[in-house]
């Protein structure tokens, strides 16, 4: 009764008389400080205010010294699933970037991925495909995203076990092991990235939304220019001075690591992923008609007979930019593989995969980019630190960027 009143009470003489009132109503207000940090934490992470037994206990864990601790009971929320982590994943399948878009493939086994406690670099290489199970959902379909908008609209808790439940995608969509790799061989990621053009978009996008980056800072003009493929002019407007000092810049080290996705088509006709299959959209290589469409453009460019990939990166400025993993090197300096899940292997294991994923939840927790105060940046570098120790744990990484920016 004390401490409610104190705040109307507008003289400093009243409040050194009352001493003890004024001391009580301190403490009160120091207690208030852990309480709206509970609320902001749970806020930030499940987008839903908590009950009274939910901040009691988050409170109590702040104020015994374990903010991290609060946040996971926040994690804990279904909403966090439903909700924070579906809009955390949508705009990385679509190339507009849209979080307004249904639940699919993708994002189901991002949310999977992160409920189950994955080391996450697996999200590009392993064979593992989230679907529901619940009644009324209509099966998986490879041509369509059915199953995964019914399983939004029906309201399925996300968070649990056994309505999320993790497959391969070999049982469920029939693709071979040695072809998945991860979110870029689901069929959402298919339809917005294999779909038309020449299958670099894959790439580009996985870059961006994994690496955290676009190809405009890593061009690197001096890099080996003989994976460049055919369709790209070495004199654009009649002027070779172009291709040198542009093209050759995205299209050496891109056109090089691309390659692991030739086998791959997205069938606009029948809405289906395909994978080296005997028709019209294959060669003979089982290669993908469009690796080596617009040959004329330049006839000594690279042609694709298989999908393998040679990393140029390695080598030159993108080497320290993107902190490669120290893996087995040809005599040149160079990784190379054959295929999408050695390739989303070489990317997740770099260092700009860590902390990609650190900054993008910072983003999605703390409400702003984490590159504009050093405190942030150095944060950022700890956290993915920790994130690279403990088995790429990416419930951990919400968690801590969650007490980090708890609030005064
Ligand atoms: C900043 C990086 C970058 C630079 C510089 C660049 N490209 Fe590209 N290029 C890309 C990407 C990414 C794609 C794939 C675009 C997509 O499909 O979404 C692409 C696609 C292409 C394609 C295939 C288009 C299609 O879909 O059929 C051609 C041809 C091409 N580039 C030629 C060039 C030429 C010529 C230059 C220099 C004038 C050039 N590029 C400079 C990144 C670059």
């Amino acid at each position: 009764m004390c401490s409610k009143t104190t705040a109307s009470w507008h003289s400093v003489l009243v409040r050194v008389i009352f001493t003890s009132c004024v001391v009580l109503s301190f403490s009160a207000f120091a207690g208030d400080t852990e309480r709206q940090q509970a609320k902001r934490i749970h806020d930030r992470l499940a987008g839903v205010p908590p009950t009274n037994a939910v901040i009691d206990q988050m409170e109590a864990l702040i104020l015994a010294g374990n903010v991290q601790g609060a946040a996971m009971v926040a994690i804990g929320n279904p909403s966090f699933y439903n909700v924070t982590l579906k809009n955390f994943a949508a705009p990385w399948t679509n190339e507009a970037q849209d979080v307004f878009v249904p639940l699919n493939d993708y994002t189901a086994t991002v949310i999977g991925l992160i409920r189950d406690n994955a080391d996450f670099r697996t999200v590009l290489s392993d064979n593992v495909i989230y679907v529901g199970v619940g009644s009324g959902l209509p099966a998986y379909s490879n041509s369509n995203n059915n199953h995964y908008e019914a399983l939004e609209s029906g309201g399925f808790n996300l968070a649990n076990t056994s309505t999320l439940v993790r497959r391969t995608q070999t049982e469920v969509t029939s693709l071979p092991d040695p072809a998945t790799a991860g979110v870029m061989t689901t069929r959402a990621a298919a339809e917005a990235f294999f779909s038309g053009g020449t299958n670099r978009a894959m790439f580009r996008f996985t870059l961006m939304n994994h690496l955290c980056t676009d190809l405009e800072p890593l061009k690197d003009v001096v890099r080996v220019p003989d994976r460049v493929r055919r369709d790209v002019s070495r004199s654009p407007g009649g002027d070779s001075r172009v291709f040198l000092n542009s093209c050759v810049g995205c299209h050496a080290g891109m056109d090089g690591l691309a390659g692991a996705f030739a086998r791959y088509e997205f069938n606009e006709d029948t809405g289906t992923l395909q994978y080296q299959m005997v028709n019209d959209k294959f060669d003979v290589n089982g290669v993908a008609v469009k690796y080596n469409i617009n040959g004329t453009n330049f006839p000594h460019g690279y042609v694709t007979t298989d999908d393998s990939w040679i990393n140029y990166w390695r080598n030159g400025q993108n080497k320290l930019t993107l902190g490669w993993a120290n893996t087995t090197l040809d005599e040149n300096g160079h990784s190379s593989g054959n295929g999408a899940k050695s390739l989303g292997v070489e990317l997740a294991n770099t260092r700009a995969f860590s902390t990609c994923q650190v900054k993008k939840a910072f983003k999605a927790v703390c409400f702003r980019d984490s590159d504009g105060y050093t405190t942030d940046r150095n944060r950022v570098n700890t956290i993915a630190d920790e994130f690279e120790n403990d088995g790429y744990n990416m419930k951990n990484v919400f968690a801590k960027v969650a007490a980090y920016c708890k609030g005064p």
